[in-house]
């Protein structure tokens, strides 16, 4: 083997051996071996730039070129053997390139440090992870849009403190998480566009002595921009944070979906019924249909902030540029991707086989649910609104005296309340003319809902993403 590294990459200058016990704390090729690929990429486009920098010849660039592609193989077919002097991937990736072609590879980190590499190679992870996460996000929405046609006959009780307040259609409840998904797809999108500007070239504090094209390296890298200041840059994971806070916002969108969901399954309400697939039973209780699926999401949640915060954390104390502390976004960021990446996919599977209870839905309709109906009766006939709400509490009163149901009143009792009651009042009680009167843009009417999701498909084709 020629031109092993036989010590750690900065070790000229120590005397001593590293504490075992502080090697261990140190070293973060255990989660950061994830970026393998990712320091490869970023490792070739940087010989590249050497190469048209004139600090390295053609020949050259093409044999760490090509050593690279074999360190990858060995990678991806899990031949590739961490030693233990491996720090991180970047230690290890260089020192097994040296072992392969020796001096050549000495060459390679001219200009560069690891400060500048770290970030790039989490940018380059995370950019690839954003758009799975635009792919999955996508397909929810996608879901949630098919099931809200599907179902847009069922009417159900709208709840506000969880009381019952006014009929709605089961659509606008589910489309009315499409549209907090479309928000956190377009947010996503923006926190994208911080994340692809490139930090390679920014050195370890101050920049690259070495006239290299950091234009060209980001066209190599697919970057749309270059970071313009290097202290900034390496000292910056203000990307990472803000992808942090992007799931865990995402990601209380996902929690509030599944605790309406557990609601809507449980006995009392029996609204909906979750797949065997995704129900879970209990080890005691043989009758038990447990919503699993839905608490784990809602669980996770919580983990997840958890994540941003404790990153904020780390973040708040670090004087400027680059400090180990920073070391610890990987971790933060590969937990929170891999987790909601997993929930909306499950959430998105769940509701696709979700089974809708229509006559469940439609039984926990009642009257009282009417009285802004009954209000909106006595607007019709010339009392203000107040005045209307005012009447028809006594209304309700009325009715809960008596133990009956809103509409059971007669109009000889309704006139004891006001004389403008008529026999006209029948016409309100009906559940399907209440809903469809909520025409207008964002209601709940037949025609209103339509119109979401014909707005929501619209917008959809403006984006295509991959797996
Ligand atoms: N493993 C380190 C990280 O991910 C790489 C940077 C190390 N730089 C340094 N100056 N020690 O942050």
């Amino acid at each position: 083997m020629a031109g092993v590294i036989p010590q750690k990459l900065w070790g000229g200058r120590f005397t001593e051996d590293i504490d075992p016990d502080f090697h261990n704390l140190n070293a973060s090729i255990h989660i950061d071996k994830r970026l393998y690929a990712e320091d490869i990429q970023g490792s070739i486009a940087y010989a590249r730039v050497l190469c048209k920098a004139k600090l390295i010849s053609q020949e050259e660039m093409q044999t760490i070129k090509t050593a690279f592609k074999q360190v990858q193989g060995e990678w991806e077919n899990n031949k590739f053997i961490i030693n233990h002097e491996d720090e991180d991937v970047h230690s290890a990736n260089e020192r097994r390139l040296s072992e392969l072609i020796g001096d050549i590879a000495k060459k390679l980190h001219t200009g560069r440090s690891r400060n500048d590499q770290t970030v790039t190679d989490t940018k380059l992870w995370l950019r690839k992870s954003i758009d799975k996460l635009l792919f999955r996000l996508k397909k929810f929405i996608e879901v949630l849009i098919a099931r809200a046609e599907e179902d847009i006959d069922v009417l159900m009780p709208g709840y506000t403190h969880m009381q019952r307040a006014q009929p709605i259609r089961w659509s606008q409840w589910l489309l009315s998480y499409a549209w907090y998904a479309k928000q956190d797809l377009e947010r996503l999108l923006e926190v994208r566009k911080r994340v692809n500007i490139l930090p390679l070239g920014s050195g370890a504090i101050a920049g690259n002595p070495f006239a290299i094209d950091r234009q060209f390296l980001a066209m190599e890298l697919g970057f749309d921009e270059i970071t313009e200041n290097s202290m900034h840059t390496v000292g910056d994971r203000d990307f990472a944070a803000e992808f942090l806070f992007w799931s865990s916002l995402s990601s209380m969108h996902l929690s509030r979906f599944c605790e309406d969901l557990i609601i809507y399954s449980t006995q009392e309400f029996n609204f909906v019924q979750f797949a065997d697939k995704y129900s879970t039973g209990s080890s005691l209780m043989p009758q038990k249909r447990n919503p699993d699926c839905m608490e784990l999401i809602r669980g996770k949640t919580g983990t997840i902030f958890g994540k941003c915060i404790g990153f904020m954390v780390t973040l708040k104390g670090i004087p400027s540029t680059y400090n180990k502390d920073l070391q610890e976004d990987k971790e933060s960021l590969f937990y929170t991707y891999d987790t909601l990446y997993q929930m909306f996919h499950i959430a998105e599977k769940a509701l696709a086989t979700l089974k809708v209870n229509r006559k469940s839905c439609e039984r926990a309709l009642t009257s009282d649910m009417l009285a802004t109906d009954m209000a909106y009766y006595l607007v019709n006939k010339g009392i203000s609104f107040r005045e209307s709400h005012h009447l028809v509490g006594k209304a309700v009163a009325l009715a809960e005296s008596k133990g009956i149901p809103l509409l059971e009143l007669s109009v000889q009792q309704l006139k004891t309340i006001s004389e403008v009651f008529e026999e006209s009042i029948s016409c309100i009680w009906n559940f399907n003319s209440s809903v469809d009167q909520y025409k207008i843009a964002g209601g709940t009417s037949f025609e209103a809902v339509q119109q979401q999701m014909n707005s929501l498909r619209c917008w959809l084709r403006n984006y295509s993403f991959k797996e």
